[in-house]
């Protein structure tokens, strides 16, 4: 939420939905609150998520017009740009190096298994040719269907394809008036995004999730979010659907915050302040940080969804491509901790740690510091089954170990092995 959190407040409130600007700014999942209505869910999740939760990690890509002034995706919106004047950015966005072939390049040397796109954003411009706007990539300057281009070229390159789509389009006024006030305009408004989702499911092949946003202030009757899901799932269905239709869905998406829940989850994080491109903001989360979040999550059994905002030429900024490089060479040697790992509840110390089969990694970092317990033999407590041996997968070293009751004696290296101070236990 970061630096938007005021002004989705204000946008909020404008709306006059105090109520929902509490519960937005916990968790932005609208109606955390109403039951299922379809059976999906939980049962849906176990049948259809089983590679999102081996996956462990994605790519977020806010891209759009708002790239071209580069201050974020919530410019019109912040800025109170009217949406004729904001239309004429649509002339200028001709991304010339974009190239998906190469975003799919960095996902894949990041590690990463999937991705999301936002189709389209609360400013209403669709990166595909969509027959119900004429605020789209294909019909003004660039006339390219960029969505197009990047399912083909993740699913080619073997990763998951998500699109992200946003409810609320700023442009329009029966959203702002909303279903009460002007129903008439609202049910031609829900024609419009009923349409989209539709189009989204049957132009571009195989799609693995469908990244709601936007559903605020609005309740899911309002949304006929029960009949958008059942469509959803009947044009594509194995897809995984996230919890921002107004519905549960299928898995939640807390916002730059890791909060596990018994479903499944992602936590969906930026590496700079915005999440469409900005470029004001120079600092960029460092490696240990965006790996500590990684590690992190996958230790409470979920996925990080890393968001990169590309620059209005179309490629994504060069510190942006050296950092996914990093930790794509730490996955590398680190895999087994990530993919395909279960989370483990022993505290271990209050080391963060993950379990593969017999392989329990756990991560000797604390802050950005180093907690490097090499002062002699240490303890670690909480492990129950019989340790075998210890390594250390940076080095290969192999570390002495022995295990007692529950606790296992190591006998680390003086050296730090890096980054997040990673030592791999064999269980017996
Ligand atoms: C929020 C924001 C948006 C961003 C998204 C990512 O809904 O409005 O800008 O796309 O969260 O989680």
């Amino acid at each position: 939420m970061r630096n938007h959190a005021v002004s989705r407040r204000e946008c909020l409130t404008l709306l006059g939905s105090a109520a929902t600007v509490t519960a937005f700014s916990v968790n932005l999942a609208c109606n955390k609150e109403t039951p299922r209505p379809e059976k999906a869910g939980i049962d849906y999740f176990k049948q259809n998520g089983r590679w999102f939760n081996e996956a462990r990690f994605g790519l977020f890509m806010h891209w759009g017009v708002y790239a071209i002034p580069g201050r974020g995706e919530w410019v019109m919106y912040d800025e109170k740009i009217p949406a004729a004047e904001y239309a004429k950015l649509a002339d200028q966005f001709n991304p010339t190096r974009f190239n998906a072939e190469q975003w799919a390049e960095h996902a894949l040397r990041a590690g990463m298994r999937y991705a999301v796109l936002t189709s389209r954003h609360h400013d209403g411009f669709c990166l595909w040719d969509s027959k119900v706007s004429d605020f789209t990539a294909p019909k003004t300057a660039a006339k390219r269907d960029f969505l197009a281009e990047y399912a083909n070229a993740f699913r080619k390159a073997g990763l998951r394809v998500g699109f992200y789509y946003s409810l609320l389009d700023w442009r329009k006024k029966a959203y702002w008036d909303g279903p009460v006030k002007n129903p008439q305009a609202w049910a031609e408004y829900l024609e419009y995004v009923h349409a989209q989702a539709r189009e989204l499911c049957t132009q571009y092949g195989k799609l693995d999730v469908f990244w709601f946003d936007g559903c605020w202030p609005y309740d899911p009757p309002s949304w006929k979010s029960e009949e958008l899901l059942t469509m959803i799932r009947s044009l594509q269905p194995e897809i995984l659907i996230n919890d921002r239709s107004a519905l549960p869905g299928d898995f939640d998406t807390p916002e730059n915050a890791i909060l596990p829940s018994d479903r499944g989850w992602e936590s969906c994080q930026t590496t700079q302040e915005s999440w469409g491109y900005n470029s004001n903001e120079k600092q960029l989360d460092s490696l240990w940080f965006i790996l500590n979040k990684l590690i992190t999550c996958a230790s409470k059994g979920g996925n990080l969804l890393l968001n990169v905002g590309p620059r209005p030429d179309g490629a994504f900024p060069q510190p942006v491509i050296d950092r996914l490089a990093e930790v794509g060479d730490w996955l590398r040697v680190h895999g087994e901790t990530i993919y395909g790992s279960e989370p483990v509840t022993a505290h271990y110390n209050y080391h963060v740690a993950t379990r593969k089969g017999k392989l329990v990694h756990i991560h000797f970092r604390w802050g950005e510091n180093l907690h490097w317990p090499a002062w002699g033999p240490y303890w670690l407590y909480g492990v129950e089954e019989r340790v075998e041996s210890a390594f250390i997968p940076a080095t290969g070293q192999s570390v002495p170990v022995l295990w007692q009751d529950g606790k296992v004696r190591l006998e680390l290296p003086r050296e730090y092995p890096g980054t997040m101070g990673t030592v791999a236990l064999t269980l017996a």
